[in-house]
């Protein structure tokens, strides 16, 4: 390259996080020096978004500081994937202190070893139940058990096939098993279809991935119809649905209860994380399937065991999933209210059906001018951008939970109704 091109390359004012990544030169840290220049000007413009820390729980509303300038202040927020407020709920909180009493508050080894408590095989069984199927497992977190589970099954003349939208963790699983990865347009099942015909043989396995809820999108995956097309070409199903678990189907089990395929799934991940409130990943198959990950996924077997009090308010949390559905519907009514008065004001919600409302803003920078004001007027949401979506496709991502009031709902309407007209986003 010539020196002049890579001077300017090298120093360049970067806008975008994403930019600062391909910086060339010899040394490793010019990319971290470029994404410091980055997040001075950052903080130059108050664009700062990430990692405001909570002093409070993570509820509906929290008391929460700006990340350098302190200022705790109380905000709403619309940023927690504790969809249904399980996080918080005493229930489980006792259930977690009870098993920190009994068991201590970590697991002191890995599961194969030590770290396998009796919670931890209640908790396997229960969310088997859950899904419908043999088994399960527990790993350290929902991406330690996309990376793990796929890296164990494929191998280098298998083959994977993505939606495109899938969640990273299930790229970087793929990237590590060294498989030929393909990916079709986002729920185009003529491009599932066609890319199965390509790809599969004889000679090797084939995994076809998606996201039950697309985390950037909150649009569902079309399973059936991918179950039947994966059959037709025998391939092998493994379907993530961290962010359907307790919010898609009648009872909230998620993305094959609502299309009537549960039990049918070759392979289902899960997240404690999310709706469950806690820290953890599952994956539910039949029992050879998951016996076989217990001692070939190497995230499970060269990682600690979550934690009891963490197990145990799962469980708790299961136990209200299953024998409450009312947080479900309140959660649906949310979710109803806010999409309706949003749609009604002209805002573009792509084809949201779950918890996670895209809030479709355009360019970047007029999303940073408008999350600004918007966490100023004390709304807390998510900023997403190029590369998690398409450059002009920046957006805020709002999660609903169950416990938002409506006076709480109706003032964040208003305000990104405000917000939206002075920034063009809606007339
Ligand atoms: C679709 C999807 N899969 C997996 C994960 C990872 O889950 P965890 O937080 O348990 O690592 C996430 C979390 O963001 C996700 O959105």
């Amino acid at each position: 390259m010539d020196e002049t091109v890579e001077l300017t390359r090298k120093t360049a004012h970067r806008t975008s996080w994403a930019d600062c990544y391909d910086v060339p030169g010899p040394d490793l840290f010019d990319k971290v020096h470029a994404f410091a220049q980055y997040v001075d000007w950052v903080h130059e413009k108050d664009h700062c978004f990430f990692r405001w820390p909570l002093s409070s729980p993570n509820s509906t509303r929290v008391v929460i500081s700006h990340p350098t300038r302190g200022e705790p202040r109380e905000m709403i927020m619309l940023g927690s994937n504790s969809y249904l407020g399980l996080t918080n709920d005493p229930r489980v909180i006792k259930a977690s202190i009870e098993a920190t009493k009994t068991y201590g508050y970590g697991a002191g080894s890995v599961p194969l070893y030590s770290g396998t408590c009796e919670l931890h095989i209640q908790l396997e069984k229960r969310l088997a139940e859950w899904y419908r199927c043999e088994d399960a497992i527990i790993f350290p977190t929902g991406y330690a058990a996309n990376v793990g589970t796929i890296s164990a099954l494929l191998r280098k003349e298998d083959v994977a096939v993505n939606d495109l939208f899938n969640h990273a963790s299930i790229y970087d699983g793929c990237k590590l098993s060294g498989a030929a990865m393909h990916t079709f347009a986002h729920r185009s099942m003529r491009r599932l279809e066609s890319v199965l015909r390509n790809v599969t043989g004889p000679e090797h396995g084939t995994l076809v991935i998606t996201d039950g809820v697309f985390s950037m999108e909150g649009d569902l995956a079309p399973l059936d119809d991918i179950l039947t097309i994966a059959r037709r070409h025998n391939a092998r199903v493994m379907l993530d649905d961290s962010h359907a678990l307790g919010v898609i189907g009648p009872t909230g089990r998620g993305t094959a209860e609502l299309y009537g395929v549960e039990g049918q799934i070759d392979l289902t991940v899960g997240t404690l994380s999310k709706c469950l409130g806690g820290i953890g990943g599952v994956v539910a198959g039949t029992h050879d399937a998951i016996e076989y990950l217990r001692f070939y996924a190497r995230s499970f077997f060269f990682s600690g065991a979550v934690p009891p009090p963490v197990i145990a308010g799962a469980l708790a949390a299961l136990d209200i999933l299953e024998t409450e559905p009312h947080h479900l519907a309140s959660l649906w009514k949310n979710i109803r209210y806010v999409t309706g008065k949003l749609r009604e004001l002209g805002f573009d919600l792509g084809h949201t059906a779950s918890a996670i409302i895209p809030i479709i803003i355009g360019e970047e920078m007029k999303l940073k001018e408008l999350l600004r004001e918007l966490l100023a007027a004390g709304v807390f949401m998510n900023f997403v951008a190029f590369p998690a979506v398409p450059r002009r496709r920046a957006r805020l991502r709002m999660s609903m939970m169950s416990g938002h009031t409506q006076a709480d709902l109706d003032y964040v309407i208003e305000t990104l109704s405000r917000l939206g007209k002075k920034y063009g986003v809606i007339s």
